[in-house]
């Protein structure tokens, strides 16, 4: 069982290089199979959850190769449009193949994936939508078989702009027979990333970027060579750890246009921050200020950001109230937190973090990705020795977190 073993560290000062996002990455290896032939991505994380959508698109018969931060994704003629739950059951955006093999092949059985540490997730939008394209579903044994002689395109209101929804949406719409049109769609840079990927490969489709995707079916796509987006979340991180140690850090690669909200929340609690063509630099000179934090679809404040500004609120001054409106279960970290000193009061959706000078190290449990890395952020602003378990968890969604974060002073390691 692996562990962070994290210690109090001082500012922190240097150059951390910003990963592809896990988030596109993972959509752009299941829109891969779209097209019959050789698809190369770049900046393509080594983290696990890669790793499984590698498994699962070599279940299906293709062939898969990473070569340092680049995959080769070689699609035959034939595949087998099949996610088992043994797949699913270890990531749940297994699910967003289940839009490009319906698109491509006509069939699907995709395992249902079940609840997680967030609490129920429903994949309810992802199939209505997919129904109002022509596909028809049943379930037996945990499976959702889905069929699609040809999908017609469709106008799709969604009732909340989910990512998975638009996104497992967008792959079924683009080898559709005529128009559709997602509206409400949702609005994430990672969504744009597979928008900008589809056109790449042939497919047409207007108001990229809006709440409205307008996609005109075309008959195939080509493979091809496409680099992914930095992972914003990732860049959320090193901030935050550099809010809790102050310090100045360079993010090569990061992006403000996709992390605008973000800034302005860390402008508001004191970090000073400029961009250049290779990155961001961001500092910090005092301890942060205490700020209110609501997370929103983008572009308002991500769901996945909340951990690490929960963190950074433990040791600023004053009190922050917090609200999860994405996952309502998303607190289940805080009781971590508070068994490192934390003063959070949490009820429902809501928590309150009054800021204490120092939270105390001490054995906490990653419960999921962002959970743990949060308690990483939380273990640099701790006096003393925070030990993390489970963390494998971090693992699914962050290459190296140890070795980026030590690389600039802060002292983490694995054990
Ligand atoms: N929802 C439904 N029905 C659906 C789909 C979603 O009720 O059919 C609800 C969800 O239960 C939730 C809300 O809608 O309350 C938003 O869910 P969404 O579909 O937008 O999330 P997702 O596609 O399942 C992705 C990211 C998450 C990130 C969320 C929100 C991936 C693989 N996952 O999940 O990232 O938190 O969007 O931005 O893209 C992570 O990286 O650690 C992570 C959890």
């Amino acid at each position: 069982m692996e562990k962070f073993l994290v210690q109090g560290s001082g500012p922190l000062n240097g150059e951390i290089r910003i990963g592809g996002a896990k988030n596109s990455a993972l959509k752009l290896m299941a829109a891969s199979l779209l097209a019959e032939g050789s698809t190369s991505l770049n900046n393509v994380p080594e983290i696990t959850d890669v790793a499984i959508m590698m498994e699962l698109l070599e279940a299906m018969g293709v062939r898969v190769q990473r070569v340092g931060q680049r995959i080769e994704i070689d699609v035959p003629d034939e595949i087998e449009p099949v996610a088992p739950y043994s797949l699913v059951e270890r990531m749940r955006a297994s699910i967003v193949v289940l839009g490009p093999l319906l698109s491509r092949i006509g069939r699907a059985k995709v395992a249902l994936p079940g609840g997680d540490d967030f609490g129920s997730r429903p994949i309810d939008m992802h199939l209505q939508g997919l129904e109002q394209l022509g596909a028809e579903f049943s379930y037996e044994h945990g499976d959702i078989n889905g069929r699609a002689d040809q999908l017609v395109g469709a106008e799709v209101f969604l009732e909340f702009p989910s990512v998975g929804a638009t996104e497992n949406l967008l792959m079924a719409a683009v080898l559709a027979d005529g128009t559709t049109v997602i509206e409400n769609a949702a609005r994430e840079p990672e969504i744009s990333d597979l928008a900008n990927f589809l056109s790449k490969m042939g497919a047409v489709i207007e108001g990229i970027g809006t709440s409205r995707l307008t996609i005109e079916g075309v008959s195939a796509l080509h493979p091809v060579s496409y680099e992914v987006i930095p992972d914003r979340i990732e860049a959320a991180t090193y901030l935050a750890a550099l809010g809790v140690c102050g310090g100045e850090l360079r993010l090569i690669g990061a992006r403000s246009d996709h992390m605008e909200m973000l800034l302005r929340k860390l402008e508001e609690m004191g970090m000073e921050w400029s961009e250049d063509e290779d990155g961001l630099t961001a500092r910090v000179l005092e301890r942060l200020q205490s700020v209110d934090v609501s997370t929103l679809p983008y572009p308002g404040l991500a769901t996945d950001y909340k951990p690490f500004l929960v963190a950074a609120l433990c040791v600023s001054q004053g009190a922050g109230m917090v609200t999860e409106n994405i996952f309502a279960g998303r607190f289940r970290y805080i009781d971590e937190l508070v068994r490192m000193g934390a003063e959070i009061r949490a009820e429902g959706r809501h928590a309150v973090v009054r800021g204490v000078k120092r939270l105390s190290g001490a054995p906490v449990r990653a419960h999921d990705i962002r959970a743990g890395a949060a308690l990483v952020v939380a273990g640099l602003a701790a006096d003393g020795e925070t030990v993390i378990s489970d963390a494998h968890h971090v693992d699914r969604g962050y290459e190296d977190l140890a070795g980026k974060l030590s690389s600039v002073g802060a002292q983490v390691t694995r054990i």
